[in-house]
């Protein structure tokens, strides 16, 4: 696989969908991830080269990091509770519009974000899509769990018949850290015939904050494929 081609696959994905989703005046909800940091540039040249007035609300710490690099106004959902549009990259997605979030550990936070937007747009490369979410995705699905809960709900999960990870920092030795101070299980069940369903039960469990399952969340995805062009699923 050729880096280059994955490269340009994201930023094409990244800039049409802004072209095509961006209007003036709106709030808009900023994902987190690589692809996203070409969404962002493309909003930062739209919004100087026509003095638009857009609001960004972040869904992590790097998010933030990307809107007040580009001098992009910053919001806060406490301010903007109600958002015109998200915008994000996916780990992995199916025709459905089912997705696996939270590769990058900030899922709870694109999932508030998302489902306080009135359309959410995913944007990614041609090896985020597949026909069923486990199928190309084999790190597990993102569970954030209250740290105290790791070992209990780990038992919880084998029985529910899921491999749980505890996520390890890179550069720090023991668990990563999200940015809301949890900790990550990284859950794999195999292929997912009902991932509605696994949704709600993850989220039954105490101690778990939210899974990187977004169900009936995405309205429309942007898929730079190998040859420069991008699919667009609706
Ligand atoms: C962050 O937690 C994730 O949900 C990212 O949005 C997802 O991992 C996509 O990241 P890339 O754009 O880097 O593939």
């Amino acid at each position: 696989m050729n880096p280059n081609d994955i490269e340009r696959a994201k930023n094409a994905a990244a800039v049409l969908a802004v072209r095509e989703n961006l209007r003036n005046n709106m709030i808009l909800g900023i994902g987190s991830g690589s692809t996203i940091i070409g969404a962002v540039r493309e909003i930062a040249n739209i919004v100087n080269s026509n003095n638009w007035n857009i609001i960004c609300v972040p869904t992590s710490y790097q998010a933030k990091s990307l809107i007040t690099e580009k001098n992009l106004f910053l919001g806060s959902l406490d301010q903007y509770p109600e958002l015109d549009l998200a915008i994000d990259g996916v780990d992995e997605i199916t025709y459905n519009l089912e997705a696996i979030k939270g590769g990058g550990g900030c899922l709870v936070q694109e999932k508030i974000i998302a489902t306080c937007a009135k359309r959410v747009i995913a944007i990614g490369d041609w090896r985020k899509i597949s026909n069923q979410l486990g199928e190309n995705w084999k790190k597990g699905v993102p569970v954030e769990i209250i740290p105290e809960a790791q070992v209990p709900l780990t038992h919880r999960l084998e029985k529910m018949g899921g491999k749980a990870k505890l996520r390890e920092g890179k550069a720090k030795i023991g668990p990563l850290i999200t940015d809301n101070g949890n900790f990550i299980l990284d859950v794999d069940f195999g292929k997912i015939s009902d991932p509605e369903k696994l949704d709600s039960q993850l989220k039954s469990l105490t101690g778990v904050v939210d899974s990187g399952l977004f169900i009936k969340i995405i309205d429309k995805v942007y898929i730079g494929l190998k040859d420069g062009n991008v699919e667009i699923l609706d």
